[in-house]
């Protein structure tokens, strides 16, 4: 009875024997699903095929099977890549994992000459192989959706040059800026992002690929020309550390996670922007949803999911580091927990990016008028009138100290720096003049930043010159 059943898990997988012969009895089949990645590791088909059939070059090319087998092998793979497109490649749990499944399709394509292709390998190298090709392939995927992200904050930015925005800190009015230069910041963070992807794609881009499970192998293999095929820069020196490295998936999650922090920012900003105290953005209808409920409210539901999905890719983080941090070399099984983790940051960070893309080309309406009206009416414009005094001689301890009695008596009477008299000024410093009036407005608060990286428009129309120059080819 244990036999049959035995026998017929082993045609269900159409290896004439999934395991040795060691086994005698089949899985308990809840046993088999709870082992099985074969529900989530097919997305890892196209990898799959991609290692298998250098591979089997190698093992041709290096007169471990003939020419004409590798040949076959290749071919056969290919079928299951045609199949797979048509829909007509079935697997079930009882593959376990792709590998499986296609090492059995293979079998049953090609009959024994399939059975060749796995010699001089396992599973363990060859998981490593199927998920740096797949990360590769998202990083360079990312490097494009990150620049279309800061295309959209540029072209916002360009026209925004003279538009004025209440600067923060602390969440408290500090100084006025140009809107473009707010947006900048942003496309400096998206930068840094993308510079390091690519420092994360070259650890990504070593094979593991002929470490076999975890010793090497004593098949007269060559490893350099599997990675050449493959597009890898290097193969691992170690075998071990080549089956049991995941550095490269945390450090995926972490170069995801801060993107994700920065889209979560933006967003937030983007929130508190289109509510009706502050009022500095208006939402379009094609990015903003309504109430069921409520007829008059329009919700800014895109920025708020990007906020909220930033926490599955930091949780993603932490399961990453935690499944490693206490296993033994070399392989464990554990390391199939990172799929699952691994493609839902992929996911969540294209959805998100995508998003913020089309929230910031068209969701998004600034409104000057009302952004102006705030930077008129604060006393943002206070930190000039200090630098004022410093350059009329005053120490700027004292001329802080000044200033802020002026704020403070301003207040009490409800009026703002601007309200003063000259005579009233005078009062606060004889050697103050008409000439404080010009550099109490907002525009001339903006123009007055000019170190390097500050706000003044001269400064943000470089800073825009620099990225249109860097983007340049791919806009126009
Ligand atoms: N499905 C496995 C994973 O994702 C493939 C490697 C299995 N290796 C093994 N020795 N059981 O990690």
């Amino acid at each position: 009875m244990q036999t049959a059943l035995l026998e017929e898990r082993h045609l269900r997988v159409g290896l004439s024997k999934a395991w040795s012969d060691r086994f005698e009895q089949g899985l308990n089949p809840v046993i088999e699903r709870f082992n099985a990645s074969i529900g989530f590791d097919i997305n890892l088909l196209q990898e799959d095929l991609d290692g298998s059939i250098a591979h089997a070059r190698m093992l041709g090319k290096c007169g471990v099977i003939t020419a004409e087998e590798a040949s076959q092998i290749e071919s056969g793979l290919e079928i299951i890549r045609s199949e797979a497109a048509e829909g007509t490649f079935k697997v079930s749990v009882a593959d376990e994992d792709v590998h499986f499944a296609v090492e059995r399709r293979l079998i049953a394509l090609l009959g024994p000459l399939g059975k060749k292709l796995h010699t001089g390998r396992s599973r363990n190298d060859q998981v490593g192989t199927d998920m740096r090709l797949w990360l590769r392939r998202r990083v360079d995927k990312f490097d494009a959706e990150l620049e279309r992200f800061q295309l959209a904050l540029l072209q916002q930015a360009e026209a925004h040059l003279f538009t004025l925005i209440p600067g923060y800190t602390h969440l408290q009015r500090a100084q006025p800026l140009s809107l473009a230069h707010h947006l900048l910041a942003y496309v400096e963070m998206i930068q840094r992002d993308r510079d390091r992807f690519l420092d994360v794609r070259a650890r990504i881009n070593i094979c593991p690929l002929g470490a076999a499970a975890l010793a090497g192998t004593s098949v007269p293999i060559d490893r350099r020309y599997t990675a050449k095929i493959l597009g890898f820069d290097d193969i691992y020196s170690n075998s071990l550390d080549a089956v049991s490295d995941r550095d490269f998936a945390v450090e995926f999650a972490a170069a995801s996670s801060l993107v994700m922090s920065h889209l979560s920012r933006l967003s937030e900003e983007v929130i508190l922007w289109a509510s009706e105290e502050f009022a500095f953005v208006r939402l379009t209808d094609r990015c903003a949803t309504g109430s069921s409920l409520m007829p008059q409210k329009k919700n800014p539901d895109v920025p708020e999911l990007v906020r909220g999905k930033t926490g599955r890719v930091f949780g993603h983080l932490q399961a990453l580091l935690t499944m490693i941090k206490g296993l033994p070399l070399a392989y464990n099984k554990d390391f199939q927990e990172d799929k699952e983790a691994l493609f839902d940051i992929a996911h969540t960070l294209h959805v998100s990016l995508e998003a913020m893309s089309i929230l910031i080309e068209e969701g998004l309406e600034f409104c000057p008028d009302r952004l102006f009206s705030a930077v008129s009416s604060d006393f943002s414009n206070a930190t000039d009138v200090a630098d004022y005094l410093v350059r009329k001689g005053v120490p700027f301890r004292e001329a802080y100290q000044i200033v802020g009695r002026v704020v403070k008596s301003c207040l009490k009477e409800g009026i703002l720096l601007r309200d003063l008299s000259i005579d009233q000024w005078q009062d606060v410093h004889p050697s103050i003049d008409e000439e404080l009036f010009e550099r109490l407005e907002p525009k001339q608060v903006v123009a007055s930043r000019m170190s390097e990286g500050g706000t003044a428009f001269e400064r943000v129309e470089e800073q825009l010159r620099y990225w249109r120059k860097r983007f340049g080819s791919r806009k126009e």
